[in-house]
Formats: structure tokens, C-alpha cells, sequence
């Protein structure tokens, strides 16, 4: 049985005046729930300040992005190792918003994949495809060819030192959420596939759900065999929305 992961994506959100009480209403509502793995990322600059409100507690921390260079003149990025230096264990990589408005690539996905693990931080690797791509009926191929970049870089091992968050494009920030029947369809297949390479690997990756989770439909959403917790935006900068869903997850 795998445990649920419910990660908070903050994106370009917070500050100093509202950080501190969404981590102490998740810290104090989280109080008996034992069961469900949670982690927060913040952006960059807010990074160091939200590791002392956590505390070393049992709420991960994570990044949004994350350099594939470790040093040197790039202007602008953050590596592995600096993001290990103030608490980080998780870091996202491929998040649709960097593939779409920032032009990273399945390559520079991989690339940062392999930074994330070299610096013993966990990968959260996001696929998923566009309206256009699923009313094209491309969703798999799509998907498919996310996961092969990664898989052909590092090999399917490496999978399960990370987590995969299957994140439908036209289902983020739009309040659209993919059915559970629509996101276990893709979770299956992922799964599925990963089987085909290695069963152990298969049988033991958590694939996270994003897009418009909400604690409304997380338990459904989680009931799902394949579906082991969610990747959240919005919901993840109110606290009682936030717990809700972990209290689905838990
Ligand atoms: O990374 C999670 C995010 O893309 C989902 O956003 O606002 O639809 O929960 P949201």
C-alpha cells in the first residue's frame, strides 16, 4: 500500500505577512493526521524562512524548479545543493508552467530530474497533456514521451527516488477537474507502463493527481487505485482547504 502525498505548489504566491500563519494552521490542523505524507514549496525567496516555521517537523519542504547546472554563470537559477542547504527534500521538476511559458523542454525536465536525485532531493516529475492534446487523443503519447526522456537519462529505476504528479494542463487553475475516472484512466497507463520496464518500480512510484484538487473532491479523487495523493496549487494557500485535503489523504 503506498502512503498519499499531498504536496502544496505555492507558484508565485505568499509573503512574508501570510506565510507564517499557512504553516502554523496546516502544522496545527495536521495534529492526529499520521497517515498522509505532506510537503509545501514555496517560492525560492521564502524558502529559508518557511524551513525554520517547519521546524524540522513532519511537513517536507520543497522547491518549485530547480537548476540542472550546479554552478557557475547562470543567472537567475538555484542548484541542488543550495536548496539542500536550507531543508529541501522534494523539488518540482516540469511543471506544465515552466514547459509552457518558459520553453523548458523534456530534455531540461530530465536534466533537472538528475540534479534533484544527485543532491538526494526528491524529483516531483509533472506530466500531463494539453485540451488540445487530449481532444486530439494524444494524451498517452504525450505522457509517454515525458516519462521516456526521464527514463532514457536516468532509467526507470531512478523513478522511485522521485514521485510523478500527472497534472492535466486544461484541468490547472481552471476549477476543471479531471474525473476520477478520467485521472485513474492516465494513472493506469502510467503505472502500466513502468510495469512493462519493471514491476518493483511500478508497484512502488507514487503518482500524485494536480489540477483544481479541492477538498471537496479530494477523497474521491484518492479512493482511485492508482491515484496516491495530489499536487496542489490553489488550494494549498488557504489552510482549512488545504488540511481538507490531506485529511482525504490520510
Ligand atoms: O502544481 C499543482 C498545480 O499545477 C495545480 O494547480 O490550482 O489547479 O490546484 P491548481
Amino acid at each position: 500500500m503506498r502512503q498519499k502525498l499531498v504536496a502544496g505548489n505555492w507558484k508565485l504566491n505568499g509573503s512574508k505577512a501570510t506565510i507564517e500563519p499557512l504553516v502554523s494552521g496546516i502544522l496545527t490542523g495536521l495534529k492526529g493526521l499520521d497517515n498522509v505524507a505532506v510537503a509545501v514549496c514555496p517560492p525560492y525567496v521564502y524558502i529559508p524562512m518557511t524551513q525554520g516555521l517547519l521546524s524540522g517537523g513532519r511537513i517536507g519542504l520543497g522547491s518549485q524548479d530547480i537548476a540542472d547546472q550546479e554552478t557557475g554563470a547562470f543567472t537567475g537559477e538555484v542548484s541542488g545543493a543550495m536548496l539542500k542547504e536550507f531543508g529541501c527534500s522534494y523539488a518540482i521538476v516540469g511543471h506544465s508552467e515552466r514547459r509552457a511559458i518558459y520553453g523548458e523542454q523534456d530534455g531540461d525536465t530530465a536534466r533537472k530530474f538528475a540534479a534533484a536525485r544527485k543532491h538526494g532531493l526528491k524529483p516531483i516529475l509533472c506530466v500531463g497533456e494539453t485540451l488540445e492534446e487530449r481532444e486530439s487523443g494524444i494524451t498517452e503519447a504525450v505522457v509517454a514521451r515525458q516519462l521516456d526522456a526521464v527514463i532514457a537519462l536516468e532509467g526507470v529505476e531512478a523513478l522511485t527516488d522521485g514521485v510523478i504528479a500527472y497534472e492535466p494542463v486544461w484541468a490547472i487553475g481552471t476549477g476543471k477537474t479531471a474525473s476520477p475516472q478520467q485521472a485513474q484512466d492516465v494513472h493506469a497507463f502510467i503505472r502500466g507502463k513502468l510495469a512493462a520496464l519493471n514491476e518493483s518500480v511500478a508497484a512502488k512510484v507514487q503518482i500524485l493527481y494536480g489540477g483544481s484538487v479541492k477538498g471537496a473532491n479530494a477523497a474521491e479523487l484518492f479512493a482511485m487505485p492508482d491515484i496516491d495523493g495530489g499536487l496542489i496549487g490553489g488550494a494549498s494557500l488557504d489552510a482549512q482547504e488545504f488540511l481538507a485535503i490531506c485529511k482525504a489523504g490520510n
